[in-house]
């Protein structure tokens, strides 16, 4: 069965597309390569012994998704990944996040429309929670006012979806993704930030293998017990499973209801401190890292509540906070071999 994957060359795209092909499905990744690049399906390639199909194009030209879609009338099912997702960047160009975000999710709901396809996977995130009120953040807690831009888009993309669902009558799950990090086991592919990372783990890695100079963690004196921010980092494989299975539940039919959503967290808190331990730990290094001031926009602490996703999708986070810094550590170094070879 023929599943699109839009922004399969990105990271989680890519973790998605082998995870998919190791379970039977044939892929066809859509990407305007605008932060990822077409050697990603010789990667894919390497690890499943199959190269999917890449068509380059940016899913906010209409004629072109259409004309796509015209040519791939038999797909069984969509995973979009496809959308700009720099926090910090949002805030500058909302407009830019805006068209993107939202354009592309449009086009394909048109594309879905017109061509009698029914199943769709959209790519979320826990910040429309916000700051929760209560912990662990199940899905029944509130969408809050959004923080910026990028997280309005994953909202008002949800509603477009919701809206579409009870009109179009497709089915639709929205994945609300909690902090995904790690990296392949084969280390072929991983997290790829363009210039200076934002996120805690592609900064401690590049800082780690000496392409930075310190890691600044921003703020220690939260209210948690060593006063850095907590976040649920969730193993990039984990969450590629969790795609997979949501797949295989709409076209099984197994579905509550036609539009639904699920965390997709391990249920445990991290500090930034942690996290810079336990890869202090698995790569034998000392880390150099100085306290700064908070970062605007940084909530306190969020971790998901995972009973509901474990339970109707009998799936389950697997790999520990060490396994993750691990992966991640081997992505890097493996990226600076390949750099000077
Ligand atoms: C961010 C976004 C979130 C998005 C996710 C994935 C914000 C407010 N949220 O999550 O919407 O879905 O990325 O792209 O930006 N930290 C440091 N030093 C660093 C980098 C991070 O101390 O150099 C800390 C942060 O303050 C935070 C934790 O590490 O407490 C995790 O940060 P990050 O990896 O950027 O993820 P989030 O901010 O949780």
């Amino acid at each position: 069965m023929k599943i699109l994957v839009t922004g399969g060359t990105g990271f989680i795209g890519s973790h998605t597309v082998v995870e998919l092909q190791n379970k039977g499905y044939e892929v066809i990744i859509v990407d305007n390569l605008s932060n990822s690049g077409s050697d990603i399906v010789d990667k894919i390639a390497q690890i499943t012994g199959i190269t999917p199909v890449l068509e380059i194009f940016d899913l906010t030209d209409k004629q072109k998704t259409s004309d796509f879609f015209k040519r791939h009338n038999d797909i069984a099912g969509i995973i979009h990944f496809a959308a700009y997702k720099a926090v910090g960047e949002s805030v500058q160009k909302p407009l830019l996040y805006y068209h993107n975000n939202l354009e592309s999710l449009i086009n394909i709901l048109d594309g879905m429309n017109e061509n009698g396809i029914r199943n769709l996977v959209f790519s979320s995130s826990c910040t429309v929670y916000g700051q929760p009120d209560e912990l662990p953040v199940s899905e029944n807690a509130p969408v809050k006012a959004a923080e910026s831009p990028y997280g309005n888009t994953k909202q008002i993309s949800e509603e477009i979806i919701y809206d579409s669902v009870k009109a179009l009558g497709i089915n639709a799950i929205a994945l609300r993704y909690f902090n995904p990090i790690g990296a392949h086991p084969s280390a072929l592919i991983g997290e790829l930030p363009i210039g200076v990372p934002n996120n805690l783990v592609p900064f401690i890695t590049q800082t780690a293998i000496g392409i930075r100079q310190c890691l600044s963690v921003f703020g220690d004196t939260y209210p948690t017990p060593d006063g850095t921010a907590i976040r649920d980092y969730i193993h990039v494989v984990d969450l590629a499973k969790a795609h997979v299975i949501s797949v295989d539940r709409m076209i099984d039919g197994k579905m509550k209801e036609n539009f639904e959503v699920f965390n997709l967290g391990t249920g445990n808190g991290y500090s930034v401190l942690e996290v810079i331990k336990s890869f202090e730990k698995v790569s034998g290094l000392k880390l150099n890292y100085k306290i700064v001031d908070r970062r605007e926009g940084d909530i306190t602490q969020v971790w998901a509540d995972p009973e509901y996703s474990n339970r109707e999708l009998g799936w389950k986070a697997e790999k520990s906070i060490d396994e993750m810094t691990l992966s991640a550590w081997k992505w890097e170094k493996a990226l600076q071999q390949n750099k000077s070879k």
